[in-house]
């Protein structure tokens, strides 16, 4: 196989290709798009956790102004299930009968003339409920639970055991709160029927799960759904599952035989397109007096909605983070009348690198070893699962450089032990094995006759920078100046690509530009070898590489010609070639698949007095094997880092008890990070180009936020002495 590993490991850091169109305002976001004759939608949400509707009137709605119908389960169609997908399946259609299983379930849409009389007529629709008692509480033994829900619980030699005689442990549990993903783009559906052909605009991170699922549940075949999703406002894991409100807005439109447009309000976005579920984590490390782990039990549980699925196997990253004979991890998830669970920027492993990384932590003190000499020590050089080399592991690197740029060996390992005036210092650090989701992906490469490219393939650019790295590797493959190349995405009739989610999309769309451009060289010079009057006749297609735009024989950039050359003495209007990825299993590759690995190292100050806490400085160490665009990339480590210190330090979604409504759903009230509450960040790659695949890259874009939790408690112990179990670090923890 040929691959780029030549090419200089770190990409050149060019401004985003469709920054201009951002800030200009003439990127159209899924609630930007109108269609003439659109109706307006609006949601009327229970006010009950659990129970039944018994009436919903809708009488004073419907003759309001401007009103066109009212959809409840009374009148509402029947709908398929939506179909499993790579990630699960989404949740069950709205409205489909009387039970009411969370506060803020959808039990009616009002569609109107204007938003504001939707919104108005949506206030008028009153419900009389049959209440039960709502399940809310994790703990709570009458929950049903599902034990190791992905089949990932791991086990190997016996832990149990190696735990009871080990010279040193600690044993703790440790809890993570629910957050709530909050992409700034409130979630909007526009759709358009036309017979049985549906149009929608959806936010999403995956146009092509949005047309598989929107064509069973509507009961119409796949190729007469397209999704348009060119821009979307973040994601961050919420726009990974088709949710009820979108099933509602197709719907309404297919009843009204009229376009329907639906915006989802701030709060909305609290109870309708998902929240990491909170974590409650029991963990046991045992070590040696000299610092070697002896056993690991990692065990989870997490909430997951009454009737619906969650991937988030909270304790599974523990299984091939370190060197350890005697690991077990068990995850188990508990049914609650709450609003839908759904992954969320690094999900599970956010919660289950917290209690790992703190326990390691606190078992450095017990061991009266430095936090970071006991990582290096128990280093799995080889994948402790599989017993395989890793594809790639710059991990020790990780933790070296960043030593070194942070002035680790500086900090005196007592806590309480450095101070600057009233503000108690504390230096923490985690370290991140990071897996990725690794997945199919198609595209399709055209040069025309003016020599310009287009590349296209149907994945979404969720504010990553798709765009933008999606072009310079085609430009890289074509030979091209990057003005010279056009990127496209965002359709579902462009070639199948996965979601944008999972760290995974850049190396499966990257792979398949790789191998659709790669193609589509060949192509043309394969006919300029039957070509006579081409310096390239008789040239191997093979042996060919493209220069500034000119297609010569490796190492003679002299001799050959264009792209427009070839195809204008073959009277062509443009080539076009189709590729495809396909991750190659550990077993092809003879070699474990790496995700990112990281190194996090974090200051913090706390006043001595009020218990304030303020993050002074956050090192990033990251190991994203070929980086594409240093820019793109270190901004989204910069933005992980960010939501890991609102991890850290502020989100936590509030579920009113006995209500279950949400208590806190609104940017006013939901904290999220300030300017003042994030220092600079300093961010450095490190490591080689993925021997994974042939464009070498792993995926930067959860891996930001992992680690960040532990590093900041670490630090926060060191500063105080105060070992805070429990996130968000808040201040009355610490008086
Ligand atoms: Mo991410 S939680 O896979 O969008």
């Amino acid at each position: 196989m040929s691959t780029v590993r030549s090419r200089p490991v770190i990409g050149a850091g060019v401004n985003r290709v469709d920054g201009p169109r951002k800030v200009t305002g003439a990127a159209p976001y899924p609630m930007d798009f109108h269609v003439p004759g659109q109706a307006y939608a609006a949601l009327v949400q229970s006010t009950i956790a659990a129970g039944r509707v018994i009436r919903v009137d809708t009488a004073a709605a419907e003759a309001s102004p401007g009103v066109v119908t009212v959809l409840t389960h009374a009148n509402a169609p029947r709908l398929e299930r939506a179909p499993v997908n790579r990630l699960g399946a989404s949740p069950p259609p709205p409205l489909q009968d009387d039970r009411i299983l969370h506060h803020g379930q959808h039990i009616a849409v009002v569609v109107a003339e204007t938003p504001e009389q939707a919104t108005a007529a949506a206030r008028l629709v009153s419900a009389e409920y049959e209440r039960t008692e709502p399940l809310l509480d994790l703990m709570d033994p009458r929950a049903p639970q599902v034990d190791d829900p992905w089949g990932m619980d791991h086990s190997r030699g016996d832990a149990v055991a190696a735990l009871t005689t080990a010279e040193v442990t600690v044993e703790e549990t440790y809890t993570t709160a629910d957050n709530t993903n909050n992409p700034l783009g409130p979630f909007a559906t526009l759709a358009s029927w036309d017979g049985d052909h549906l149009t929608v605009h959806d936010t999403t991170q995956w146009p092509f799960v949005v047309r598989s699922t929107l064509a069973t549940v509507f009961g119409v075949p796949e190729s007469s759904v397209r999704v348009l999703a060119p821009y979307v406002g973040g994601g961050f894991g919420a726009g990974l599952r088709v949710w009820p409100h979108v099933i509602l807005t197709v719907a309404a439109a297919r009843v009204l035989r009229r376009p329907v447009k639906l915006v989802l309000t701030r709060p909305q976005m609290f109870t309708s397109v998902g929240h990491r579920p909170k974590s409650v984590q029991r963990i046991a490390v045992g070590a040696t007096r000299a610092g070697d782990l002896v056993g690991i039990d990692h065990r989870s549980i997490s909430p997951v909605a009454m009737e619906d699925e969650d991937y988030e196997p909270i304790a599974s990253g523990t299984a091939f983070a370190y060197h350890c004979e005697n690991v077990l991890t068990q995850d188990r998830q508990a049914h609650l009348n709450i609003p839908n669970p759904t992954s969320m920027r690094a999900p599970a492993e956010a919660q289950g690198n917290f209690a790992l990384e703190s326990a390691l932590d606190e078992l450095s003190y017990k061991l009266g070893m430095d936090p970071l000499e006991l990582r290096l020590r128990n280093y799995a050089e080889e994948h402790p699962v599989h017993s395989l080399p890793w594809s790639s592991k710059a991990l020790r690197e990780c933790y070296e450089v960043g030593a070194e740029r942070f002035g680790w060996s500086a900090r005196t390992p007592a806590p309480r032990s450095m101070r600057d005036g009233h503000w108690l210092i504390g230096l923490g650090m985690a370290g991140v094995s990071y897996p990725w989701y690794a997945a199919d992906c198609q595209a399709e490469a055209t040069v025309h006759r003016d020599g310009s490219a287009l590349v296209r393939s149907a994945a979404a650019d969720i504010g990553t920078g798709t765009y933008t790295v999606m072009t310079q590797l085609s430009a890289e493959c074509l030979g091209l100046p990057l003005e010279r190349v056009r990127f496209d995405l965002g359709d579902s009739d462009m070639p199948a690509a996965p979601q944008a989610g999972g760290s995974g999309l850049t190396a499966a769309l990257g792979n398949a530009v790789f191998d659709a451009c790669g193609r589509l060289v060949k192509r043309f010079a394969a006919l300029a070898a039957r070509d006579s009057e081409s310096p390239l006749y008789g040239v191997a297609p093979e042996s060919v590489e493209v220069t500034r735009g000119r297609i010569h024989p490796i190492g003679q950039p002299d001799r050959g010609e264009t792209y427009a050359d070839i195809l204008g003495r073959h009277d062509l209007m443009e080539l076009t070639a189709n590729g495809y990825s396909k991750p190659r299993s550990q077993d092809e590759l003879g070699m474990a698949l790496s995700g990112a690995f990281g190194a996090k190292f974090v200051e913090v100050r706390v006043d001595a007095d009020l218990g304030l806490i303020r993050v002074a400085r956050v090192l990033s160490v990251i190991d994203g094997g070929r980086i594409l665009n240093v820019k793109t990339a270190r901004s989204q480590i910069v933005g992980g880092t960010v939501g890991g210190i609102g991890m850290a330090l502020f989100e936590d979604t509030v579920t009113d008890a006995p209500s279950g409504r949400i208590a806190n759903g609104t940017f006013g009230d939901y904290l999220i990070p300030v300017h003042a509450d994030v220092p600079d960040l300093e961010v450095v790659f490190v490591g080689d180009p993925d021997r994974g695949s042939p464009i070498g890259t792993k995926g930067v874009g959860e891996i930001g936020l992992v680690g960040v939790a532990a590093a900041v408690a670490n630090a926060v112990h060191h500063a105080t002495g105060k070992r805070i179990r429990s996130l968000p670090l808040t201040l009355d923890a610490l008086l």
